[in-house]
């Protein structure tokens, strides 16, 4: 019977850019999902969504002059763009401000409200700012510390001491929106009845049931489930970017009531876009599976709320919430003045993103235990490992294939020899060691058995010592032999390899003559064919690239924002640091709770907000004839490669391919927005009769088109799936 399964990454707040802490976990789903993905009878799908509602979001989009939906599209964008340069293949990736996750939470609070019973109303009261008109979320209010008298403490907790409390303990409290004193107010609020005893029993149940939570969060599940479950405030009083509550007018959901649900509602897309079957996947009893990854300091939500609101509406309830643990860089917390506090974007710009997925695999091992990336040893570990062995044996073995066998690899019948038989039988007998280990999402596990049997290629290889064969005309078979066992070793190794380097693997594919042939399945089938060129799969890290990069990230270190930026990312909810340093200025209005980054407040959006401006709206050119529109030949073209140019501050230079059976070789001034990385094997769309352009780089042959505004941001186009490099857009 085929598994059907659905997988979700936490959604990633809608203010903040993507850093290497966040990717621990998208690199770890994903390696995860493409592992399945590789296995027959399997459906799995991998959906997200960015985390748009909330108080921070609703006042960084102020902050900026532009709307929140403005915001979140622009942010959508970039973290698409992101997770794209990651090789991050979600099946979905959407929004929690869309129609189906309104439809979803609306619907859910009317069964736990209408059937469930599980909802209450009750006035409680909070800190208003009677200038700026709104209740203040705990993370909004700072005053002196209670306990050791520190300044400019936030209402949760105090950075100095460490101390936690309520924000009516601050002595001196202040409104970090504006400044103002603020005053309690009154206000009725809407409750999930957690306290209730049919949920307590519930969630005793099911947290404590075998599969559904890592020991280390079952144990403390058991201890919070002991102290007590209080009801869950849903409620929040407008003003409040998210959705109103059915017949409470003003008031909203909390931003961490429809956040999950946008797991349900990127499925819901999904499926309406792709005739899958919604129900299959949530109604109550359902036997497909469903995962959730999430970071250890979400399992509260995840392991308690999440599965009662499921529960409780009529819906299945999760199979397992895996959490895993934050990031250190170099053995301490990310930070910006260090320079370690890295932003996707950045990291793309300086290094290939297969380094870092290898890296995180090798140290993941499924527990909720922090993880270190520590830079001196991923320098070492991607050179020694990925090319040094790995990428060694594809190098050495195909020139002699090459150069010698006009790229043939021997034929099954004339390669049996004892020694070949057992090289494969030793790569193909960790079969099942692996599998179990990427299923069980310890992949470190799983890397140091590809790295044995990496090993014991390089060793079959230098004993046989093929360039000395290569001298001599009797052994041209023998020669013949081992080179191409090593190739099949290899073609062996890359399957293996395949969830964690999904793009090397794809060159392989190609190098191999192997496309679409490198599934789990095929691990057994030799391949007796004739492979490609070599080309370089993997150059080496020079550590000078790494330092470059924590010099870029040091170099964006900016002043803290105003007390009236709202600028931290992140959502308003009270946690420690999750994966990186709280904010260190004392005057800064917001720590960088949660997943993201405080706002650069030097940045281009940051300034567009001051000035009022933040649009994409230029004037639209003179209108033109069809005839006027036929003469520009626009075509599908794929980048076969993409590099930097030397001198060139905003060129990359690009070979696209447009099915004319020789490439074009174009300069487009996107470096700003794209490392070379990032683009190879994409598809975009090119002006394919421009006239060619002599620069002082090369000749262009073409322009490749981009989008951009006033809003930050350039953006290369993509046409839908099926498009064939050489097919016109008109
Ligand atoms: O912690 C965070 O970054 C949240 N935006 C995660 C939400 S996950 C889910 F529940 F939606
Ligand atoms: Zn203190």
């Amino acid at each position: 019977m085929t598994r059907k399964i659905l997988v979700t990454s936490a959604l990633p707040y809608a203010n903040g850019s993507i850093h290497l802490g966040h990717l621990v976990e998208y690199i770890q789903t994903d390696i995860w999902v493409r592992f399945h993905k590789m296995q027959a009878d399997t459906e799995c799908y991998y959906v997200c969504a960015d985390d748009t509602h909330g108080t921070p979001i609703m006042l960084r989009a102020e902050k900026e002059g532009i709307t929140p939906e403005q915001l979140i599209d622009r942010v959508w964008n970039e973290h698409t763009r992101d997770f794209g340069g990651f090789h991050i293949e979600f099946d979905n990736y959407y929004s929690t401000n869309s129609g189906e996750n309104k439809e979803l939470a609306q619907s859910i609070y009317r069964k736990l409200r209408d059937e469930a019973k599980l909802i209450d109303t009750r006035i409680i009261e909070q800190f208003y700012d009677p200038e700026k008109e709104m209740f203040l979320p705990d993370r909004f209010i700072k005053g002196e510390c209670p306990k050791c008298h520190a300044q400019d403490q936030y209402g949760d907790s105090c950075e100095a001491c460490g101390a936690t409390y309520s924000p009516t303990d601050l002595i001196n409290p202040v409104s970090a929106v504006s400044g103002a004193r603020p005053v309690r107010r009154e206000s009725e609020h809407y409750f999930f009845r957690l306290g209730d005893d049919k949920c307590r029993a519930f969630l005793a149940d099911w947290t404590q049931a075998q599969g559904h939570l890592q020991a280390e969060a079952c144990n403390k599940m058991q201890e919070w489930l002991e102290s007590g479950l209080n009801n869950w405030d849903i409620s929040r009083d407008a003003p409040y970017f998210g959705f109103e509550i059915p017949d409470a007018p003003g008031k909203y959901f909390y931003v961490w009531l429809d956040a999950p649900i946008g797991y349900m509602a990127s499925f819901m897309n999904l499926a309406r876009r792709k005739g899958l079957d919604f129900d299959e996947f949530w109604k109550e009893g359902s036997d497909t599976e469903l995962y959730h990854f999430i970071g250890k300091d979400i399992l509260y939500f995840h392991a308690l709320f999440w599965p009662a609101t499921l529960k409780f509406s009529g819906h299945r309830t999760p199979t397992s919430v895996f959490a895993h643990g934050f990031l250190t860089v170099n053995g301490q917390k990310m930070s910006k003045s260090r320079g370690t506090f890295i932003t996707a974007g950045s990291y793309l710009q300086h290094l290939n993103p297969e380094y870092l997925r290898y890296y995180y695999a090798a140290k993941l091992n499924g527990s909720m235990e922090d993880i270190d990336l520590s830079l001196e040893d991923f320098t070492a570990r991607v050179n020694s490992d990925l090319v040094g062995k790995y990428v060694n044996i594809a190098s050495r073995a195909s020139s002699f294939i090459l150069k010698r066998f006009g790229g043939r690899l021997i034929n099954a019948e004339e390669r049996r020899q004892p020694e070949e038989e057992e090289l494969e039988i030793l790569l193909l007998g960790s079969e099942e060691m692996i599998a179990r280990a990427y299923a069980e999402r310890d992949f470190s596990k799983a890397i140091r058995e590809i790295m044995r049997l990496t090993d014991a290629v390089n060793q079959f290889f230098d004993l046989n010592k093929p360039w000395e064969l290569a001298k001599k005309p009797e052994q041209e078979k023998r020669l013949h032999q081992v080179c191409s066992e090593s190739l099949n070793a290899f073609r062996i190794l890359t399957i293996y390899l395949k969830p964690v380097l999904p793009q090397l693997a794809a060159r392989v594919e190609q190098f191999l003559n192997l496309a679409g042939k490198m599934g789990w399945q095929d691990l057994k089938t030799y391949p007796a064919n004739t492979i490609n060129a070599y080309e370089h799969l993997m150059t080496r890290i020079d550590p000078k690239q790494v330092e470059a990069m924590i010099e870029a990230n040091k170099a964006t270190l900016t002043p803290p924002p105003s007390p009236a930026s709202g600028g931290g990312a992140g959502g308003e909810e009270t946690h420690p640091a999750r994966h990186g340093e709280k904010q260190q200025h004392a005057a800064a209005p917001l720590p960088a709770p949660a997943r993201g980054v405080p706002a650069e407040s030097g940045s281009k959006a940051a300034r567009s907000g001051e000035t009022g401006e933040g649009t994409n709206g230029a004037a639209i050119a003179p209108t033109i004839s069809i005839d006027d529109f036929s003469k520009i030949d626009l075509r599908i073209a794929r980048i076969v490669n993409a590099g930097h140019v030397e001198g060139a501050d905003k060129l990359l230079q690009l070979t696209l391919d447009i099915g004319e059976g020789k490439t074009r070789n174009v300069f487009a001034g996107i470096k700003s927005a794209y490392a070379p990385e990032q683009l190879i094997g994409r598809m975009t769309v090119m002006v394919a009769n421009l006239a060619p352009r002599k620069m002082k780089f090369g000749l262009s042959e073409g322009m490749v088109l981009a989008a951009s505004g006033e809003a930050p941001g350039l953006f290369i186009l993509s046409p839908d799936d099926g498009a064939q490099p050489g097919m016109r857009v008109k």
